[in-house]
């Protein structure tokens, strides 16, 4: 087994989880298609040698080294977004797993002075639940359980009924300071998700920090009717208040602060019918800026927007947050030791969230991120260059190296 391993790796499950529905994956969190991949994952884990374990939160963990405290931890997810790229999330696995086999093959992991770890995060998009990164949320205490259990997906389950159907014990999810406590340090590969390695000579990044970012549901209500016999100065139709206030999104995001971003990439319509005037729309809203304050003041402005096109058309809105990240410094001491084996790597910003910026406040935390040559990402068009993943790999597997202080 070589570095060569982390395109192979990948090519085993590019057909798992395709979108039926065009191009690109569909892998929500605690489904069918994310147990495969785990279960890939686990048949990979025990070709190695590797004790596996998965936690009171869906957490599935893999050892190269008897477990114990101050373990180094690298890992990062197999879940993707509705539409979502080969690399977000199975790259920082698969290079896990080549990085293990690198160490494996150097002697490297023989002279290991700390445990060592993969682990595997379960819905850390949060396509299905609401909630980003819900597994490492869990584990830190960053979600309150109740709220978590509550959850519900689009088909109206709850998470507590998912849990128990994925093998989990509601009872026992939840903070996990034990577990928190013996993670040493902890480092997600991931494959950049914008332009920041375009036009450099560099493959890969050192994560600097991310930026803040939410998510908040504006439901939308008003009266159903005909859509033939309801003259248009009788109507309370929810889809027309909502729909102006996304097309007013970009300006008001605009004139707030050159840098913030704000979208809406998801709507509900019900009961969605051509002829039916809808009794409820609602929408979801991203915003991220690297200012917390910057991203209330766009909400802000949106919210207030939203109360002004309600009026107008007669409806009523509802405004809930559905989860917040502040911006997260990655640990500057761990960074330090990046850069020292890293040195050419430059820093980046990351707009993207991960479970290593939950870790963060925890554990020290850090990323590094690999060249993505579209620049795109959250869409099928998100690449990544077979030469660029195997720098990855070595860039990992010399951190790990670092950090297991061989
Ligand atoms: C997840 O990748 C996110 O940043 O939303
Ligand atoms: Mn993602
Ligand atoms: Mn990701
Ligand atoms: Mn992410």
């Amino acid at each position: 087994m070589s570095t060569s391993g982390v395109v192979s790796l990948l090519r085993q499950i590019e057909g798992t989880g395709r979108d039926t529905r065009g191009p690109g994956y569909q892998r929500p969190g605690f489904s069918a298609v994310e147990r495969d991949l785990r279960d890939w994952f686990l048949a990979e884990a025990a070709r190695r040698g590797l004790d596996t374990e998965i936690d009171a939160n869906g957490i599935t963990w893999a050892w190269a080294t008897p477990p114990g405290d101050d373990a180094v931890v690298t890992g990062s997810h197999l879940d993707s977004v509705p539409g979502g790229g080969e690399f977000d999330g199975p790259l920082g696995v698969a290079s896990a797993l080549a990085a293990f086999d690198e160490l494996k093959a150097s002697g490297a992991l023989e002279k290991a002075a700390r445990p060592l770890a993969l682990a595997v995060f379960p819905e850390e998009e949060g396509s299905r639940f609401g909630v980003a990164c819900l597994g490492s949320r869990l584990l830190t205490g960053a979600i309150e359980v109740d709220r978590a259990l509550g959850l519900k997906d689009a088909a109206g389950d709850t998470f507590a009924d998912v849990a128990r159907g994925y093998g989990l014990d509601p009872e026992r999810i939840g903070r996990d300071q034990s577990r928190l406590a013996g993670i040493g340090s902890f480092i997600e590969l991931h494959v950049e998700q914008g332009i920041g390695l375009i036009n450099t000579d560099q493959a890969v990044a050192i994560g600097s920090s991310i930026i803040g970012h939410g998510r908040w549901h504006f439901a939308f209500s008003g009266q159903g009717n005909h859509a033939g016999t309801t003259p248009m100065s009788h109507r309370a139709d929810p889809v027309v208040a909502a729909s102006r206030v996304i097309g007013d999104i970009p300006t008001l995001t605009a004139a707030t602060d050159a840098g913030a971003v704000a979208t809406v990439g998801r709507t509900l319509i019900h009961p969605g019918g051509t002829n039916v005037i809808a009794s409820a729309m609602s929408f979801w809203l991203d915003i991220r800026h690297p200012d917390d304050a910057v991203v209330q003041q766009v909400l802000e402005a949106i919210s207030q927007r939203a109360e002004v096109h309600s009026a107008d058309s007669g409806v009523e809105v509802t405004i809930s947050q559905e989860s917040y990240s502040p911006t997260t410094l990655f640990t500057a001491e761990l960074n330090s030791r990046l850069t020292s084996v890293l040195p050419d790597a430059p820093l980046l910003p990351s707009g993207a969230g991960h479970d290593a910026g939950i870790l963060a406040p925890h554990v020290p935390s850090a990323m590094l991120y690999v060249r993505n040559p579209t620049g795109v990402s959250h869409a099928p068009e998100e690449a990544c260059e077979a030469d660029d993943q195997r720098a990855g790999v070595m860039a990992l597997a010399k951190v790990l190296a670092r950090e297991l202080r061989i």
